[in-house]
């Protein structure tokens, strides 16, 4: 018997089907609400308790530390896939066969060069100018250099966007960060792997020959693939809502790179090796700072403990701890941050109110200790974490397109002043 949920509304009772997801996730389906009550609607900051839509792609369980894309576990996509193949699991809904996967690297190998005039918008920004907000813009500019908007009726021309933008945001990625440290662009080289490319891009010096450290290599991958997607979290919600004005993939990314910048989103990468770097240079009292981020009083949070979904032990630190100690032990480096993160963590872990909140460790806890000992500049983390993300919010905004949903525009509950008269400035 289907179920349903029945709400009243000043003594009326009103049924609302109930609907359940392929891993019995249920939801009151309230879409006729207004319609039938005259005009109540629901309330909900921060959307805790909506589901902006019905999704396909990842399935999450905070409860139990429950991760897939697709269906295939986390654990095993990080263990056994590559990069590529999880981006063309998550945007076209399988893995591709060894001849699909080859022609998906090659039509990115083929995207992979931008418009010289983009050199002349990165020279344009101060050399100190926050990767973010640069990538975001360069994102953006490519709509102009690609104005054709996507007929989401044709397979073949969302193939095109989709291969167009994987091939193009490494480079835009890589130029990001020569630009912060004075170096020579450099473009793709196609006799490389996906990731092998992206490292020579960021770090080849002039005159210098790049050598590829596998341990590394396997690490980027690993750190990609883990940030491939998260469902509905504030970046890909930004992605489906812009992009259901029909704004192009571009922007639509673009918007989604602005919204992963803040430090409660894709920032807190950055700001977890600020704040083991701050605690550092005032002597490691890590007991110091747990006070401070149980104080109420200090706007001090743990960065990089909790998560608005998660309230157990998020399934991808546990996968980038392993990567992290594989890469400081190959690349010989002790680092005194990574003790000092340790001990925070082994603190929280035992203390009552980070347990009871159920606040553990998240991603980006770990991420910014390998990106850094990768050698990539801490203003940079936030933009690997977009590299990662970014056949996520494709898949996203190919889902939402696809299926023709509506322009994502909440409602709200209006609580400023009543209709008053205009009062002429001389009298004010
Ligand atoms: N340090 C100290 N207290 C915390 C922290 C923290 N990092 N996170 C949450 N709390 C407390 C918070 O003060 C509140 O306490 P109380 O119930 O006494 O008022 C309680 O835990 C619940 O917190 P919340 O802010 O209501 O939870 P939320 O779901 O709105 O926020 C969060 C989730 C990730 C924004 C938050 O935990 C946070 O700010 N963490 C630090 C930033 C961070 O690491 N963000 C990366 C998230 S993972 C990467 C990604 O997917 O973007």
């Amino acid at each position: 018997m289907a179920e349903i949920a029945k709400i009243e509304v000043n003594g009326t009772t009103y049924e609302f089907p109930i609907i359940t997801g392929t891993e019995n996730e249920k939801a009151i389906d309230i879409k006729t609400l207004r319609g039938v009550t005259g005009g109540v609607t629901t309330i909900d900051p921060g959307y805790k308790n909506t589901g902006s839509c019905e999704s396909g792609i990842t399935f999450l369980n905070g409860e139990q530390g429950i991760l897939r894309y697709r269906g295939y576990s986390i654990e095993e996509l990080a263990e056994k896939a590559d990069f590529l193949e999880v981006a063309y699991l998550l945007i076209f809904g399988e893995l591709p066969n060894k001849e699909e996967l080859d022609k998906f690297h090659s039509d990115i190998k083929d995207q992979s060069v931008v418009d010289e005039d983009i050199k002349k918008i990165v020279d344009a920004f101060p050399k100190n100018a926050h990767p973010m907000g640069v990538l975001s813009s360069l994102t953006s500019a490519l709509t102009s250099f690609n104005p054709k908007s996507v007929d989401v009726d044709s397979e073949e021309e969302i193939y095109k966007a989709v291969v167009k933008i994987l091939g193009k945001f490494p480079v835009l990625v890589a130029w990001t960060m020569r630009k912060n440290q004075g170096l020579p662009f450099r473009y793709s080289d196609s006799s490389l792997g996906y990731i092998e490319n992206i490292l020579k891009m960021m770090f080849k010096k002039p005159g210098e020959k790049y050598i590829q450290n596998p341990v590394i290599v396997n690490a980027l991958d690993k750190l990609l693939i883990l940030h491939a997607d998260h469902e509905q979290n504030c970046s890909t919600s930004t992605v489906r809502i812009v992009g259901s004005s029909h704004a192009g993939l571009f922007a639509s990314i673009s918007a989604g790179i602005s919204a992963l910048w803040g430090p409660l989103h894709g920032g807190a990468n950055q700001a977890v090796l600020e704040m083991l770097a701050g605690i550092q240079e005032d002597g490691g009292d890590t007991a110091k700072y747990m006070a401070k981020a149980k104080d109420k009083n200090d706007p001090f949070r743990l960065m990089g403990f909790g998560h608005r979904v998660y309230k157990n032990f998020d399934p991808r630190a546990k996968i980038i701890k392993v990567s992290a100690d594989e890469v400081l032990a190959d690349l010989g480096i002790a680092d005194p941050i990574l003790d000092i993160a340790e001990g925070l963590e082994r603190e929280a872990l035992n203390d009552d109110y980070f347990v009871s909140r159920k606040l553990y460790p998240n991603v980006d806890f770990y991420s910014g200790i390998i990106y850094r000992a990768m050698g990539i500049p801490t203003e940079m983390f936030t933009v690997m974490f977009a590299l990662g993300r970014l056949p996520g919010w494709i898949a996203q905004w190919k889902e939402m397109r696809v299926r023709k949903e509506p322009i994502g525009r909440p409602r709200q509950i209006y609580v400023g002043e009543n209709l008053r008269s205009f009062v002429p400035v001389e009298k004010r």
